[in-house]
């Protein structure tokens, strides 16, 4: 750091910023010498904005994503998510799979994955979903910002307006629905207010609380899924026992639910007969 950069971090850690967003902040804005927006970005921040949307893009496994109030901020359990399906990948080893993502939001799991394989030499093909055009919008400017190449980004909700040619040859499906129901929302972190309530909140069913979504994924999943193909779908930690229901009733037959990093049940992964 910079001497002047240096006591601009000093400020904003005297002023009560948590020392590894004061850095962030003045990496950020202080090179270019701009501190009008500095000070609009701690101002922001101070008023409980989450970090990721004021410096406006974060990592997320390979790819640095731009993220805003427009999309949910991706979390380290969908970086895990992506691990996960290239373990299933390399199993089904298909030459150039075809990848459905279903609420890819700001295209974090979708484009990593494309994005990871092709450094594998593995030309992927991928179906970005999301029901809000303004998700979408961010998905595509991260596609262009890395990229990414092989992608359709699809206006749907789940798998309502998909392309009819794609049933049954869908190598991998994943997604991260909304999966919080709406009382326990407003007893969570106010801070998760700053991001797009559609994103985290689900309607219950089947007695689960914001089980809808997940429910409607697990369901429709095997009419577009290729006859080896895989689901691997994100949930909440009181899900596990209704989503392995909920797969089997649809059909799966191998399914595993596995643990978080925290040791939570977060990952189904439902592989077709
Ligand atoms: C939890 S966020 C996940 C975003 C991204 N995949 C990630 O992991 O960061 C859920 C996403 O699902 C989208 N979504 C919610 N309901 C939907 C529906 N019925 N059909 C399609 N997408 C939906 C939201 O707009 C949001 O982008």
């Amino acid at each position: 750091m910079t001497d002047a950069k240096r006591s601009l971090f000093a400020e904003l850690v005297k002023d009560g910023l948590d020392e590894h967003e004061a850095r962030w902040l003045v990496e950020e804005f202080a090179p270019r010498q701009n501190l009008d927006a500095l000070r609009a970005a701690v101002t922001r921040r101070q008023a409980g904005e989450p970090i990721q949307y004021v410096i406006g893009h974060w990592p997320f496994r390979s790819l640095d994503l731009d993220v805003d109030p427009r999309v949910l901020i991706p979390r380290p359990e969908s970086e895990e998510l992506v691990g996960v399906a290239l373990g299933e990948l390399t199993r089904l080893d298909v030459g150039a799979p075809l990848i459905m993502d279903l609420g890819c939001g700001s295209g974090a799991i979708g484009l990593a994955l494309v994005s990871e394989l092709a450094q594998r030499g593995t030309v992927a093909t991928l179906i970005a979903v999301d029901e809000s055009s303004d998700a979408l919008d961010v998905a595509r400017q991260n596609a262009r910002k890395h990229l990414v190449k092989g992608v359709s980004f699809v206006r749907s909700s789940w798998y309502e307006n998909l392309d009819e040619s794609l049933r049954g040859r869908v190598d991998l499906i994943v997604a991260n629905p909304p999966y919080v129901g709406a009382d326990e929302f407003e007893g969570l972190d106010p801070v998760l207010r700053h991001e797009p309530r559609d994103a985290i909140v689900a309607k219950d069913a089947e007695d689960l609380v914001g089980f809808e979504d997940v429910a409607l994924i697990i369901e429709g999943a095997p009419a577009w899924l290729s006859p080896r193909g895989v689901l691997i779908c994100e949930h909440s930690n009181v899900h596990r026992d209704g989503v392995l229901a909920a797969a089997r009733t649809a059909g799966f037959v191998r399914c595993d639910d596995l643990d978080d990093m925290a040791g939570h049940p977060r990952i189904l992964v439902a592989r077709r007969p």
